[in-house]
């Protein structure tokens, strides 16, 4: 099983405003810069409920076909979604993982900052894919928080783009 995480992010380190609004992010991704051939490599996503909540707002379900699961501690309503296939599940990363894996997903990819950062602690990710996104936008929602101990990366790749995207690839040393 790989966990990946797939983001864009502001420059001083936002993955939305405060209000959660993503409006410093290039439309569309901006220019392709991996998303599709990522996204195609995943069996599921697991996002977080303030996640869905915001995708919920988009003029179409972005996830196609793809199986999602959104994670909350409480009910989640489904009806909005059209054409997608959506589930909940709630708990410990580790639990979350493991259900997955035993349902035949190998690759999964997590969304939304609380909820990346619970499975970072965890020590479930293995492998991070930052966009940085060249603005600064001051406050906001963060990628990262607290950790019980260090988290070492090994870079695997920093490839830049004409619009001024800085994607950079690290796996989760052992
Ligand atoms: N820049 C980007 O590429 C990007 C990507 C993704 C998201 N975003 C933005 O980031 C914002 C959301 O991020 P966020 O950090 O505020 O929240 P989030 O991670 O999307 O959602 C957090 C919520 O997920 C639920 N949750 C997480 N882990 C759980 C677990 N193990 N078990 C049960 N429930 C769990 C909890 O919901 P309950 O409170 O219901 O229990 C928690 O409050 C949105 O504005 C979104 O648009 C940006």
């Amino acid at each position: 099983m790989t966990v990946s995480i797939f983001i864009g992010i502001s420059v001083d380190g936002f993955i939305a405003r405060p209000n959660g609004d993503l409006d410093f992010l290039p439309e569309g991704g901006g220019e392709p810069h991996g998303y599709d051939e990522f996204i195609a490599s995943v069996d599921a996503l697991v996002i977080g409920r303030k996640t869905f909540e915001t995708v919920l707002g988009f003029a179409a379900w972005p996830y196609g076909k793809k199986r999602v699961v959104v994670l909350s501690s409480r009910p989640v309503d489904f009806s909005a979604v059209r054409g997608g296939v959506v589930e909940q599940m709630a708990g410990p990363p580790a639990e979350i993982v493991a259900k997955l894996a035993a349902s035949g997903a190998h690759h999964i990819y997590v969304d939304g900052g609380i909820t990346i950062q619970g499975f970072l602690r965890a020590g479930l990710v293995q492998r991070l894919v930052i966009t940085r996104v060249p603005v600064l936008i001051g406050a906001g929602v963060p990628l990262f928080g607290t950790l019980l101990r260090d988290v070492r990366l090994r870079h695997v790749a920093t490839q830049h783009y004409p619009s001024g995207l800085v994607k950079s690839e690290y796996q989760v040393a052992a």
